[in-house]
């Protein structure tokens, strides 16, 4: 229950601070609660529904100064994975991270709005139209 009255006050402060109109904040919402549903199924495994990950298995994302620094790069590995070292809040992390290759676009844009609007995150929305041309150049 106070998680979601959390959760309307997050979306009522957006409304207010940004100005936007309510058309894009029923988007919002839409993105929010269709990402949290994915990121529960595909996601929270490894890196916990808190997003405080495990050990030093699973990177955090709730707070993560990579996640900050690579936007593009965090899109693309939902679907493709990653594999290699990897620095997050100082502390190295070398396990890979399967990708989810049958994630849309729309879906990635819907885990992206999610993550990056929890816990420390403030992005706003990441709309599927900014993710397409991202997609197309994932390495
Ligand atoms: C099987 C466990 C597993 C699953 C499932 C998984 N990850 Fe990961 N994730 C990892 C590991 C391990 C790394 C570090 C990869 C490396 O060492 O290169 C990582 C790295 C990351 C990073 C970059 C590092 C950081 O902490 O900021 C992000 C962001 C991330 N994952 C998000 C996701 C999202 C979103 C999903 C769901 C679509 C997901 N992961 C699914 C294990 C997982």
């Amino acid at each position: 229950m106070s998680r979601v009255l959390l959760f309307l006050t997050f979306v009522l402060s957006l409304t207010s601070c940004h100005k936007k109109g309510s058309g894009e904040s029923v988007k919002f919402e839409q993105y929010y609660v269709q990402g949290e549903q994915l990121y529960m199924t595909h996601c929270s495994n490894c890196h916990q529904v808190d997003g405080s990950g495990l050990g030093l298995l699973y990177p955090p994302i709730k707070e993560s100064d990579f996640m900050d620094r690579n936007f593009e790069e965090v899109l693309c590995m939902m679907k493709n994975g990653r594999s290699g070292e990897i620095t997050v809040n100082g502390k190295v992390f070398n396990q890979p991270m399967p990708g989810v290759p049958t994630l849309t676009n729309l879906e990635i844009a819907e885990i992206a709005t999610y993550i990056y609007n929890t816990w420390d995150h403030k992005r706003g929305i990441v709309e599927v139209t900014s993710v397409n041309p991202i997609m197309e150049n994932c390495q």
